[in-house]
């Protein structure tokens, strides 16, 4: 169905930044003056654009029928836009990743059981390309090698209960999971998550990068990787690496969240979980002789003692 871009008047459609709400399309058919305005909505790249039908409808009822589905297509805010997920996982704690639509602090109840008892709050988030808010809620003094039940609230929203083990002390033997180059809507991708949550139950994954399509794009975040990962994610802390259709660009750097180590960026780093040392580079900045990740690969792997 084709849509003119009429709205108010000015010929080139209704059109503004948009932060509150991250869907694809809606249509709408509100009832004004006894007549069905045909009003499409969609958002694109972080942008409300809307258009609407029949262009002869007089502008009064065109800017009042419009300002009607704004209101309808505009979400109240402070909900949770994806299920919350785990990065930099310690012995003692793990990041919490809430990805909200305001930047009001997100919070986690956590604990040994889904009584929780404890609560932390953001500590900062990131922002998406289309201007949503990735926070991270550090939950920390965590018994080590052990089970933690966690659940994540913004305003009124709140997130199912999940839970995660904790590393293990050196010396433990453990399981863990790695995989790469997801960047597809694969079914392959269900297989793979459902199998390792039922049947090989890691306690860790690595992902080796080319998580979406192409970084840059939000929705491929969602549609190759989030929306695919989430029931493992939610419960099974990774560690990420970038690749070339990551990026090191915005929406990778607000999805991911690196330990801190000696390398003091996010972009590489390392880390010991239990007996094993993982040393994981970034092929989206140079890694050179003379540079700073090569420095960094060099010192690190020099100075480990693990096993
Ligand atoms: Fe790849």
């Amino acid at each position: 169905m084709a849509f003119e871009r009429c709205i108010l008047g000015f010929g080139d459609g209704l059109s503004f930044p948009v932060t509150g709400w991250t869907g694809g399309t809606a249509f709408r058919r509100p009832l004004y003056a006894g007549r069905h305005l045909n009003v499409k909505a969609s958002n694109k790249n972080g942008r409300f654009h809307m258009s609407a039908q029949p262009k002869n409808i007089s502008r009064s009822s065109l800017l009042i029928g419009s300002l009607l589905l704004v209101l309808a297509a505009h979400p109240a805010h402070a909900k949770i836009l994806n299920p919350p997920y785990l990065q930099a996982v310690s012995m003692t704690g793990v990041c919490v990743m809430v990805e909200c639509d305001t930047t009001n602090a997100a919070s986690v109840a956590y604990g040994p059981s889904p009584a929780y008892g404890r609560t932390a709050t953001t500590a900062f988030y990131l922002t998406t390309s289309i201007t949503t808010f990735v926070h991270r809620v550090w939950l920390t003094g965590l018994e080590p090698n052990s089970t933690c039940h966690y659940r994540a609230s913004h305003g009124d929203d709140q997130s199912a209960d999940a839970n995660f083990q904790t590393a293990p002390p050196s010396g433990t033997p453990f399981r863990f999971a790695f995989m790469a180059d997801f960047q597809s809507t694969s079914t392959n991708h269900d297989v793979m998550v459902s199998q390792l949550i039922e049947t090989h139950h890691p306690r860790l994954c690595v992902y080796g990068g080319d998580m979406p399509f192409n970084g840059r794009k939000y929705d491929l975040w969602k549609k190759h990787f989030l929306d695919k990962q989430r029931l493992l994610i939610a419960r099974v802390p990774f560690f990420g690496a970038v690749g070339n259709h990551d990026g090191w660009v915005e929406n990778t750097k607000a999805f991911l969240q690196a330990p801190d180590s000696g390398s003091h960026t996010q972009a590489y780093y390392s880390v010991d979980y239990s007996d094993v040392h993982f040393h994981i580079l970034n092929t989206e900045v140079s890694s050179d002789t003379n540079t700073p990740q090569y420095a960094f690969a060099q010192a690190d792997l020099a100075a480990c003692t693990q096993k």
